[in-house]
């Protein structure tokens, strides 16, 4: 064998491997080896991948990198329309739907069903030809969707090939969502960065696929599990429930079908076994939830199953859906309107629960945002204790007139946070007024503001005991100076007992003063203070973050770290300076000038520097001679595009995704399409991969 193909017999086989393990960890749900193990896998494929560009494949497992932010989406039609289907909300009309199935067919006998989950997520078609996945669009209006392949790709679940080869085509049909963990972790870390929380997972998962900017996709855990075909080629399937084995056993996620039998006697007491043995159902069942029923009456035993079971499983669904199970009796039944005769779904009501407003509480947060929570008498919805719930601030307070010792309607947002839906103004004692927040701040008394145009009222006072203790919370945490011994409780013990009352005060801690708190060992102590000797050498950018500046999240400190690369050049930096920057708008420029400015914070930073803390260097840049330059790479090329873009990044340069006015050069691979046409029409010269690296 020659030199070459054993490298391309090399990479192949690590390609097969790695795609056999994106499988058993995203779609089966079951990791073969560690993340440690993958992650040299994948880095053996990237390395000889870039040494050995002549083996370059688009459906490599590293040709996910996300690429650059579109300008919009283009609109791309489905070869068949995605209808919708028959809802209703009453487990009675499913009975009424299997009358007018026995109708149509005119039969006595009974119409085998396939009952399955309604996914709330965002409906998604993918599909796939000669096996590749080559264009990935959205429902849209059911005939013209969006071209969100970019994105799609992001998702290591998604094959980029199919496991069978040479399927001429495959559309597959699904529901992208985002799993409710995923959700909480991802609505903390928006306010962090002062975006914007999304209301529920569906629009999570929604706004995460039609994102500009596919490397805000990959950030985000989604899943899609498919549930029906559009055009087939090449493989014939006699029944709806052939199909999720098919879909798995091609590579893609799919619930699988379980014994209804078995089923039913496992689930129909849930509401009445333990939480451990729920647990343990949950477990056993969560990956076979879709079922070939033989009648109405067990697709009704079936709702009302899932009904029971619906919040214990980690993604949303808001009802289920039964199709007749047998493909020819689908063709037979054929379509009513924009929805076809074999299918319908019977939803559910979102859970709610009446209960009353005991007080409304004033938290502090880190920034001085005084936020309304209303603490009730503890009440389930949704199978969870719900004893809590934020009023946001005065502005919703007024809107839904929330007073203490109300009776009130309440639900989980996308069944997971808790919300106030509505007061039961008939059940409001005469004695109730309405309630305003405090005019000054709860914990130090300082008179609270509310900035322009914002509905928060807040804390000014930066020496507020409340915003300390949080501030110094967020500054231990994880993703900033990482000292994981000094957990909430210490901090708040640290604060009370005088020791700590700034940042800078952690690192002077001693272990005599320590040993003297409650509950504090020899042991720990050390624990406590080498963990805290381990955080000072960091990234410049974990430290920014660390700092807690309003608006400055994880991203954009790490970006403020890179542009200005060390912490004496950002304490000086301009308005200006700041908004140069790509992802900085003028709030986050804003807040970064105000903290700079102040005595306190500078001396603080300098503090911080003199007790220790060091920065890991950051890579500089090879050379400034593409400043100022915007690429575009299109086509296919010899070396794989992320090797380019970091050429060119790191001469200076900026690489853009699609051609405008603004473009100087497009760097052209073979077989470019409307890019290069575009490029030609607005007189944007054109580069090889090799002119790039000759061009000075
Ligand atoms: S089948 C022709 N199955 O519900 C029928 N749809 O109201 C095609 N959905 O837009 C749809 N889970 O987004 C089907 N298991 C499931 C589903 C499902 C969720 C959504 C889908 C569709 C909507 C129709």
């Amino acid at each position: 064998m020659s030199k070459k193909t054993s490298i391309e017999n090399q990479i192949e086989s690590l390609r097969e491997e790695i795609r056999k393990h994106d499988h058993s960890y995203y779609v089966l749900d079951k990791p073969l080896i560690a993340d440690r193990e993958y992650d040299k896998l994948y880095k053996d494929l990237q390395k000889l991948e870039s040494e050995n560009p002549e083996f370059f494949s688009a459906n490599s497992p590293t040709q996910r990198v996300a690429g650059q932010p579109k300008e919009g989406f283009s609109k791309l039609e489905h070869r068949i329309p995605m209808l919708s289907l028959q809802n209703s909300y009453d487990k009675n009309d499913i009975s009424e739907f299997y009358k007018r199935l026995k109708k149509f067919l005119q039969t006595e006998e009974d119409v085998e069903l396939f009952c399955e989950l309604k996914f709330d997520g965002l409906a998604m078609e993918l599909v796939y030809e000669n096996s590749s996945l080559h264009a990935a669009i959205t429902r849209g209006d059911g005939i013209i969707g969006e071209d969100v392949l970019a994105n799609m790709k992001t998702l290591k679940q998604i094959p980029l090939q199919l496991n069978q080869k040479d399927i001429p085509v495959f559309e597959a049909r699904g529901e992208v969502v985002m799993e409710k963990s995923a959700f909480l972790e991802l609505n903390n870390y928006q306010e962090e960065e002062g975006l914007n929380t999304f209301a529920n997972p569906r629009n999570a998962a929604a706004g995460s696929i039609r994102q500009l900017d596919p490397r805000v996709t990959a950030s985000r855990k989604l899943s899609m599990f498919c549930y029906a075909t559009g055009v087939v080629e090449g493989i014939n399937f006699e029944s709806q429930s052939e199909l999720p084995k098919l879909f798995n056993d091609l590579g893609l996620k799919a619930m699988q079908v379980g014994d209804f039998k078995s089923f039913y006697k496992d689930l129909n007491q849930f509401t009445e076994k333990t939480e451990a043995q729920k647990k343990k159902l949950i477990e056993k069942w969560k990956n076979q939830l879709s079922f070939v029923c033989k009648n109405d009456e067990e697709a009704i035993q079936y709702y009302e199953i899932i009904q029971n079971i619906r919040h214990e499983l980690n993604f949303d669904i808001d009802g289920i859906v039964i199709k007749t199970n047998s493909i020819a009796l689908q063709e037979e039944l054929g379509f009513i309107a924009r929805s076809p005769r074999w299918a319908s779904s019977a939803k559910f009501e979102p859970e709610q629960a009446e209960t009353i407003i005991e007080k409304i509480q004033i938290q502090v947060g880190r920034t001085g945002a005084l936020t309304p929570v209303a603490i009730m008498k503890p009440v389930i919805v949704g199978g969870v204790t719900v004893s809590n719930a934020t009023l946001h601030n005065q502005d919703e307070i007024d809107r839904k007139d929330v007073r203490v010792n109300d009776s009130v309607i309440i639900q989980r947002a996308g069944d997971v946070i808790p919300e106030v839906v509505k007061v039961l103004k008939d059940k409001r004692p005469k004695d109730s007024v309405p309630f305003l927040l405090p005019e000054n701040c709860p914990v130090c008394d300082t008179p609270a503001k509310k900035d322009e145009g914002e509905a928060v009222l807040r804390c000014p006072n930066p020496a507020c005991q409340a915003r300390v203790q949080e501030n110094l919370k967020h500054f231990v945490s994880r993703k900033a100076m990482n000292i994981d011994k000094l957990g909430d409780k210490i901090i708040e013990q640290l604060i009370d007992s005088g020791l700590v009352s700034k940042f800078s005060d952690i690192y002077k801690l001693e272990s005599e003063k320590l040993l003297q708190l409650e509950r504090q060992g020899k042991k720990s102590v050390d624990n406590l203070l080498s963990s805290i000797e381990k955080s000072k050498k960091t990234e410049l950018g974990r430290f920014i973050y660390s700092l807690g500046i309003r608006f400055v999240g994880e991203q954009t400190a790490k970006s403020l770290a890179q542009n200005f690369g060390s912490m004496e050049a950002l304490l000086s930096a301009s308005e200006d300076e700041l908004m140069a920057i790509d992802d900085i708008g003028p709030k986050v420029a804003q807040s970064v000038i105000e903290a700079i400015h102040q005595d306190n914070f500078v001396s603080e930073v300098r503090e911080l520097i003199s007790v220790g803390i060091q920065f890991k260097e950051i890579k500089e840049k090879s050379s400034e001679k593409f400043a100022g330059l915007t690429f575009v790479i299109t086509g296919t090329l010899s070396v794989p595009r992320n090797q380019i873009k970091s050429f060119i990044e790191d001469n200076g340069g900026k690489v853009t995704g699609s051609v405008s006015k603004k473009t100087s050069y497009l760097v052209l691979g073979e077989d470019a399409g409307s890019k290069l046409a575009k490029a030609t029409e607005l007189g944007v010269p054109s580069l090889s991969w090799d002119e790039l690296q000759n061009l000075q």
